[in-house]
């Protein structure tokens, strides 16, 4: 028999707690309280992650950890901490956002013309801390500045965590956040205070933040571009499928969307999207 750590039994056991029972008390609470839908997600992926608020609060079993959810409104709050993961970074992926820049967003003015609004609709789902629509209002204000003064731009970021998006609206990061922001773009858009940098105003408020929960698709915002990196990993593949026919819903003629790097269009939803480039999981719509 294969020896078991002392730590894989204790997960193990935290595991088994989360019965079904349990399981759907916890779903309730955190749709009554926080309007956050567990249905969808990868099942093992949020046991593992209640299983692990389940140990930090001492709780010998799946009922007290309920019990304690009911009473305790900060312990509601740090589940939804652990259930939602907010890892992100400016110019995560660097080759990415180089292709976004030389490519898409030359297309994207140049279809302005053709919707309605005049100007390119931008939407950053599970936008966590801010980094990824910050990192394209940065382009867009450093490269295209006489395309964001003539037609502008609307960037609107969304996440089902308000917690998060009142970090993402500060615009105050650490040093780790930062690692991938070219010297330039550091000089010229960070203020540096205690060693925390703060994003300037001229490109703070260029993004709008909207609390919105991406499994509700009848409210996708139409859109030009839809970046939805290091989201959909997390849910199911029958909700995946549900969100990205959401996307293709919402795409305009031409409209681009972006997965994260170990993401992509999944099941029914291919025959609504054709590829512009594979390796940086970037689509069109069909
Ligand atoms: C790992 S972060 C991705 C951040 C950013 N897109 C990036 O790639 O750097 C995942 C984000 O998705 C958000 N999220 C999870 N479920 C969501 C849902 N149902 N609706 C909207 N956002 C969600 C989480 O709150 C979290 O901030």
């Amino acid at each position: 028999m294969t020896p078991v750590s002392h730590q894989t039994y204790l997960e193990y056991k935290d595991f088994t707690a989360i019965s079904p029972e349990v399981f759907s008390c916890i779903a309730r609470i955190m749709k009554n309280a926080r309007g956050f839908d567990l249905d969808g997600y990868k099942d093992q992926c949020i046991k593992r992650r209640i299983a692990i608020r389940l140990r930090a609060t001492n709780c010998s079993s799946g009922e007290e950890y309920c019990e304690l959810l009911r009473r305790d409104d900060d312990e509601v709050d740090r589940l939804q901490k652990v259930l939602t993961i907010h890892v992100s970074q400016f110019f995560r992926d660097p080759p990415m956002f180089d292709k976004l820049c030389r490519e898409i967003f030359p297309l994207l003015f140049a279809l302005t013309g053709m919707n309605r609004s005049g100007r390119p609709g931008i939407w950053s789902v599970g936008c966590a801390s801010g980094e990824e629509p910050y990192t394209v209002a940065l382009l867009l204000k450093h490269f295209f500045p006489d395309e964001l003064g003539r037609v502008g731009a609307t960037i609107l970021a969304t996440d089902v965590d308000e917690a998060i998006l009142k970090v993402a609206r500060e615009g105050i990061y650490g040093e780790e956040r930062l690692r991938e922001v070219p010297d330039e773009f550091r000089r010229e858009y960070f203020l540096e205070r205690d060693g925390r940098y703060q994003l300037v105003y001229e490109i703070r408020s260029l993004v709008e933040f909207l609390q919105a929960d991406l499994t509700q698709t009848g409210a996708f915002p139409e859109s030009d571009l839809i970046l939805c990196r290091n989201v959909l990993m997390y849910f199911e593949r029958s909700q995946q499928e549900v969100i990205l026919h959401g996307f293709a819903d919402v795409l305009r003629p031409g409209g681009v969307l972006i997965l994260g790097k170990s993401e992509t269009v999944v099941g029914s939803a291919l025959e609504r999207f054709e590829p512009i480039c594979t390796v940086e999981r970037i689509y069109r719509r069909a």
